[in-house]
């Protein structure tokens, strides 16, 4: 099955083309096309994605990233005859009246060039930024009435869960397989915008077991940095500063840590390294940059990071045992945070005895027979854990479900169960 995949959902305008060949089970994916241009440049000094920059940003590379991911698939082909009479003009223009900038690159570009062999559009259509998401979900719908394919709309947060299982297999390049796990699993997700522990039963459902009271992990390590004064996204610039600061220099806290939930918050941690910088500076200012010293940022990203790290890593262990899962898996943008990859890994050896890190080259059928009960768990690679659309092309082919482009719409809120 060929799969072209779009993504919009923030401030990454990405596509990719999979195909994934073999049994269900065990799945090879070739991927064809795996394309992610990101704008956090033009959103850095803002402090965060800012929806309608990113919407227009959308609008004008979409169409330029999307031929060239069909060139880099070998599936870019000049249409050789005029498209088909059916084909209304007007129509695509309506589904694309809300993005007209994007409408008349598509007329420019799209309408010259070959359907390509593809068996479903996959698009993302929530969670995320309401003005983006429509950027893609509308270029999805008009492709899939001007090709006649079936769209299959992929939530997001489904999309960082299947980034986890996916992994690069042997030495030729852009090929996958599929991490084979035993249900019951539980997923760690943090990114920007969410937080949630996922628990998957089976084969696939999702329950939200645990999830964010107000700001997402991700959202806190952005925070912290813009009153550092670094420019958005902040998670990597506090994760490299805390590599080289003392945890224990300052105390902040982990909130919600005894809390029988699995439920997160960080708006407390967020102001109390606030305060904390108030009172090591004496202002409030984001213009506190120039005042506190190399060593004082590395020190309250590092006692910043452990409180966040500890809370996410002991509440997973929690929820892990309690519902006895078979596999840990990790995904979203914060999973590229080596503390918490670090953390996670330890705490799940030294918890859960059972716990087994499956060896790279390691495959079923080759593997030797293992106990039942153990447990495994599934980080994904460093250059997956941000938003792209090979994961979104792994989960539509997985969970998706194929439906006609005029039944498609957005749901910033949408949720995985
Ligand atoms: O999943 P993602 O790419 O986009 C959303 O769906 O939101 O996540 C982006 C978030 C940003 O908040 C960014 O600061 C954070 O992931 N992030 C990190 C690290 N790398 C990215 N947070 C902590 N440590 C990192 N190394
Ligand atoms: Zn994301």
């Amino acid at each position: 099955m060929k799969i072209l995949a779009i993504e919009t959902s923030c401030d990454e305008t990405a596509i990719a083309i999979a195909e994934f060949l073999g049994s269900k089970q065990t799945p090879r994916v070739r991927v064809l096309s795996h394309i992610i241009s990101s704008q956090a440049k033009l959103h850095a000094k803002f402090g965060g994605a800012v929806p309608n920059l990113a919407k227009r940003e959308h609008q004008r590379n979409l169409v330029p990233i999307f031929l060239a991911g069909l060139k880099e698939g070998g599936l870019l082909e000049k249409r050789k005859s005029n498209f088909p009479r059916e084909v209304g003009l007007s129509k695509i223009e309506r589904i694309l009246e809300r993005e007209p900038e994007l409408c008349a690159k598509f007329k420019k570009s799209i309408l010259t060039i070959s359907p390509p062999e593809l068996d479903a559009i996959a698009v993302t259509y929530g969670p995320g930024l309401a003005p983006c998401l429509w950027v893609g979900v509308n270029f999805a719908k008009a492709l899939a009435y001007l090709w006649k394919k079936p769209l299959i709309p992929v939530n997001h947060m489904a999309g960082h869960l299947f980034s986890a299982l996916l992994r690069e297999s042997g030495k030729e390049n852009f090929q996958f397989s599929i991490f084979n796990f035993q249900f019951p699993a539980l997923a760690l997700l943090v990114s920007g915008g969410h937080t949630e522990l996922v628990l998957v039963k089976k084969q696939w459902k999702f329950e939200i077991v645990g999830e964010t009271l107000d700001d997402a992990a991700g959202e806190a390590f952005d925070k912290i940095a813009r009153i550092m004064g670094f420019p958005y996204p902040g998670g990597p610039v506090i994760s490299r500063l805390a590599e080289k600061g003392s945890p224990k220099r300052y105390s902040l806290p982990s909130p919600m840590l005894h809390s029988k939930d699995y439920n997160f918050s960080f708006s407390g941690l967020k102001t109390a390294a606030l305060y904390l910088i108030r009172d090591i500076t004496g202002s409030m200012s984001w213009k506190t940059k120039t005042k506190l010293t190399a060593r004082q940022k590395a020190d309250i990203a590092a006692s910043f990071e452990k409180a966040a790290v500890n809370v996410l890593v002991k509440k997973t262990i929690r929820a892990a045992k309690e519902y006895k899962v078979k596999t840990v898996l990790l995904g979203g943008g914060v999973a590229a945070n080596r503390k918490l990859r670090h953390d996670l890994e330890t705490a799940l050896k030294k918890e859960l005895p059972s716990f087994r890190i499956r060896p790279l080259g390691e495959f079923p059928g080759f593997a030797r027979p293992e106990p039942r009960h153990w447990l495994r768990t599934q980080f994904p690679s460093s250059d997956l854990c941000g938003d792209n659309a090979l994961m979104i092309a792994a989960a539509a082919y997985f969970t998706g479900k194929k439906k006609p482009w005029t039944e498609v719409r957005v749901d910033a809120n949408a949720r995985m169960n």
